[in-house]
């Protein structure tokens, strides 16, 4: 059959509140056209973020009544830590709310003035950690993962080679070495296996610690099944375990694949490492058991990563983007190509070349899609990326718009739904005019700053 259908029945729903275009356009000019600021049940189909907005299934629902809230010793954090263990074999395994603040506790280590941190592309909370400790965190993404039509299989790899100077270069003031998989800023694009394996070679060349950025390890561990030679007949839990074992730790936001609604954590095998994260933990989220988290969380946790490496789950996932991609593409809408894992991600500097970056082609592209079809999507570029702690501005490397896909949430009309809100772009976008700032903060400016539509 050619239809991939959704692997689930619905058991529960729940209502969406039905707009018009006018009313929209009052409600997103008084959140002062910051997609963040809209109240969610004045939008339609929310692709705001794939983090913690997922369905649980009934086995994770039925897993929270197992829950064990005792503070210390909880048999619900030991079956949490055995589910990470059997996917990512590291010794120390730390529970955090949610990924931030595992990358918080890690830069509290490594971090600091004078220290620089390379990866692929850091998320933006991972950056903000980085900067608050006083570090800067660069990105050495290859040159392929910043060219949205380029149909490489691994966009998000590391440029080696660019990682090699930088090490030499960087010397002493290198802590750590890191790598995002998939690497979601740049696209939802995957890591290969061997370029996993080679970041790690060279990292320890060095004499650095390795660490991974694991959110999205199932669907990158589902393309290098599909794209990576002698990946095709190994089960996702073995590539899996493949991927971290050369790591010396991880992040993590369980908020992804992990199948949560909330939850992270460090994972390290470094015994001292690991006795300061736990001393930072106990003073910032909780007791080394449950960490951030309670007891019902961890059990939703343990049987999510049961769940998510399954093929059917990851076929499924992957072909609801590429579904979106290809009929977008079809409409001449720039798309990143191949589709991502976790989103669809628009061209905006490309489809409204007539508005400037420092004009934000994206968040006039994500206002508008409000506006006309109720979608709530999220700029990734100028306005996430563009400005520098010294408070000077740039132009992002690419100004994005994500549709990011929450986990076994909408269906194929849905997807059906946003194509025919581009089809209805395609018509006015040449008419969208770009944003200014009115207000922000100094560092990620993009949840709360204020902008104002510019004239056309
Ligand atoms: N790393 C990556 C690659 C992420 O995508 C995120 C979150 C984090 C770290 C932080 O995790 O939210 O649990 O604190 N990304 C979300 C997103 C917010 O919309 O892409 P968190």
């Amino acid at each position: 059959m050619k239809t991939i259908i959704e692997p689930f029945r619905i058991k529960s729903v729940e209502p969406i509140r039905m707009t018009t275009p006018q009313e929209r356009k009052t409600l997103i000019r008084d959140a002062q056209y910051n997609l963040f600021g809209l109240h969610s049940q004045d939008v339609l189909i929310d692709l705001l973020t794939d983090s913690g907005t997922g369905a649980m299934s009934s086995a994770q629902w039925a897993a929270i009544m197992h829950g064990d809230e005792s503070y210390a010793g909880s048999p619900s954090f030991l079956r949490f830590e055995a589910a990470v263990k059997n996917l990512m074999p590291f010794e120390h395994i730390i529970p955090t709310h949610q990924g931030r603040a595992a990358e918080n506790i890690l830069f509290s280590i490594f971090g600091g003035p004078g220290k620089n941190i390379p990866s692929n592309t850091h998320f933006d909370t991972t950056r903000g950690n980085i900067e608050a400790s006083g570090a800067a965190g660069h990105d050495l993404v290859i040159d392929e993962g910043h060219d949205p039509e380029c149909l490489h299989p691994f966009k998000g790899n590391m440029d080696l080679a660019k990682l090699e100077t930088y090490l030499d270069e960087h010397g002493d003031s290198v802590p750590c070495v890191m790598l995002t998989i998939t690497n979601n800023a740049g696209g939802g694009q995957p890591v290969s296996l061997a370029n996993i394996r080679a970041t790690a070679e060279l990292a320890h060349r060095f004499g650095k610690p390795f660490f991974i950025d694991g959110c999205r390890f199932a669907e990158n561990a589902w393309f290098i099944k599909q794209r990576e030679d002698d990946q095709k007949d190994r089960s996702i839990p073995d590539i899996t375990r493949d991927c971290f074992r050369v790591a010396d730790g991880m992040t993590m936001s369980a908020k992804k694949d992990a199948f949560g609604n909330i939850g992270g954590w460090l994972a390290l095998n470094d015994d001292d490492l690991a006795v300061e994260a736990r001393t930072h933990l106990i003073r910032t989220e909780g007791f080394p058991t449950y960490g951030g988290l309670a007891g019902r969380d961890l059990e939703a946790l343990a049987q999510g990563l049961s769940e998510i490496v399954d093929e059917d789950y990851l076929h499924y996932r992957v072909r609801t983007n590429e579904y979106i991609v290809e009929r977008l593409d079809a409409l001449g809408v720039p798309v990143v190509k191949p589709a991502g894992g976790h989103a669809v991600f628009i061209d905006a500097r490309k489809w409204l070349g007539h508005i400037p970056p420092l004009e934000y082609p994206g968040q006039a592209l994500a206002v508008a899609l409000y506006e006309l079809g109720g979608i709530r999507s999220c700029e990734i570029g100028t306005v996430m990326f563009g400005r520098h702690p010294d408070g000077s501005e740039t132009p992002a490397a690419m100004d994005l718009v994500r549709l990011a896909i929450p986990r076994r949430t909408y269906t194929q009309s849905h997807a059906d739904y946003i194509i025919e809100v581009f089809e209805e772009l395609v018509k006015i976008k040449d008419s969208l005019t770009g944003y200014r700032i009115s207000k922000e903060p100094k560092i990620m400016r993009h949840f709360t700053c204020q902008f104002e539509p510019l004239a056309g």
